[in-house]
């Protein structure tokens, strides 16, 4: 007969056993899609959101319902003193029945770095302010993809906002619109507040194509590229839907490549790719940093193999160039792989990170594994910090509603500190002094 301490002993180990049980994660359900409608007068700016436009430009952006304002940004150092202006262009489009109001996009510059910038849009309404990134390392991206505008959105977007960050990278699927217009203008109002003070440079995703070829003659990407212009012309790309930009005076390069726009043999976006990274000067540029919305690595059933085209044509090009991470959205989970090239692990490959969890209302992927060193399937979004010429803080926060919490973080070492990875004559100068560090890659 088993005596009582072994009887409590039972007790208790079931105790146990049930609370690792209800302790293990719970994939969250979607949300109910957030539409936020205009609260200002049809003059007043809205959906004000800013962009990177070379080393020390910021794009400002923004949409009147009145088409009399004009594309103007007063701008200054100090609250309500606009000692500098400047003016720039507006378009607009239709969609169907729909016409968008007017899209003013106005350039400002030269700016300081790392500076607080007050600035009013349109001469009218509420001031706005925004810092502009650093000019040297460490400088801090928020990566977070598929953002949509659910409540899962918008938890994501106050946690993104409780600690300071220098600029976000979007990898694709803004609005989830899809074709149903107001969407977009209800996106641009949710993420105002976010937008106006941090620049934000986004690519393209499959819900951003919103055509309906060849039944009508409608062209893709008509809103986003309206909407959502980004410096393609100032990385020398044809195309708004794939373009580079520069971070903390070159010390990291990042290409923000289309997965929607052709990237086949004799394309542009492949042309100008090779040529873009034929002008990158690893000793001026320790970190390389690629973004594609469909993820050429995923252990996810959600939408597996549809990033392998662009894979079988890209992939050579950056393994060469010796880019150290590659980020991707569409699967709506967190993924993290080894460093991989041609679909076998490679020290000199990057790093393949999906991140397609910021809150978008289709709810998260489903699983199945190799070269996958963490996944799971809740919505989230990344903080990379590019501390020094060799090493970055990579860290990924769940998003457990009304807080976040760090589920998988690494330090990943530049592969142009590499020896073993790069020829000779484009070793970062400061290679030798690699710390060590808790798991690094
Ligand atoms: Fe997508």
């Amino acid at each position: 007969m088993a005596k009582p301490w072994f009887l409590l002993l039972g007790v208790f180990a079931l105790a146990l056993s049930g609370f690792a049980a209800s302790a293990s994660y719970v994939r969250p359900p979607p949300r109910r899609t957030l539409v936020i409608k205009n609260s200002k007068p049809e003059s007043h700016p809205q959906q004000v959101h800013t962009s990177m436009v070379g080393a020390d430009h910021i794009q400002i952006s923004w949409i009147t319902e009145d088409k009399n304002i004009p594309s103007l940004v007063e701008y200054g150092k100090t609250s309500s003193v606009y000692d500098i202006s400047a003016t720039g262009k507006d378009t607009s489009y239709r969609y169907f029945f729909y016409e968008s109001n007017k899209i003013h996009h106005v350039k400002i510059g030269p700016l300081e770095p790392d500076t607080v910038y007050y600035y009013r849009c349109g001469g009218v309404g509420e001031e706005f302010s925004f810092k502009t990134p650093p000019a040297t390392l460490p400088i801090e991206f928020i990566v977070v993809g598929d953002l949509g505008q659910t409540e899962w959105t918008k938890s994501t977007l106050s946690h993104i906002n409780s600690s300071d960050y220098d600029l976000l990278i979007l990898p694709g699927d803004l609005s989830y619109a899809d074709s149903h217009q107001p969407l977009w203008d209800s996106f641009g109002r949710l993420v105002e507040p976010h937008t106006s003070r941090r620049p934000w440079m986004t690519t393209e995703g499959n819900h951003e194509i919103e055509s309906f070829l060849p039944i009508f003659s409608l062209h893709p990407f008509v809103s986003y590229n309206a909407r959502w212009r980004m410096p393609f012309e100032e990385s020398c790309s044809p195309s708004n839907l794939f373009y580079s930009f520069d971070a903390a005076a070159a010390a990291a390069h990042v290409l923000m490549l289309g997965s929607y726009a052709d990237y086949g043999e004799s394309s542009e976006q492949l042309r100008w790719l090779r040529a873009d990274l034929a002008g990158v000067d690893r000793t001026r540029t320790p970190w390389l940093l690629a973004v594609v919305h469909a993820p050429w690595y995923n252990t996810n059933d959600a939408h597996q193999g549809e990033g392998e085209e662009m894979r079988k044509a890209v992939e050579e090009a950056l393994y060469a160039a010796r880019v150290d991470v590659v980020f991707a959205g569409h699967v709506h989970a967190y993924e993290r792989f080894t460093r991989v090239y041609n679909n076998e692990a490679n020290p000199c490959g990057p790093i393949h990170i999906t991140i397609g969890d910021g809150g978008n209302r289709e709810g998260l992927a489903l699983d199945s594994a190799p070269f996958s060193l963490f996944r799971e399937a809740s919505f989230g979004h990344g903080r990379l910090r590019i501390v020094d010429r060799e090493r970055a803080h990579w860290a990924w926060h769940r998003n457990d509603d009304s807080y976040s919490t760090v589920r998988d973080d690494v330090w990943l070492q530049s592969l142009s500190s590499s020896p073993s990875c790069m020829p000779v004559d484009q070793i970062s100068p400061s290679s030798s002094s690699s710390s060590s560090t808790k798991e690094e890659l």
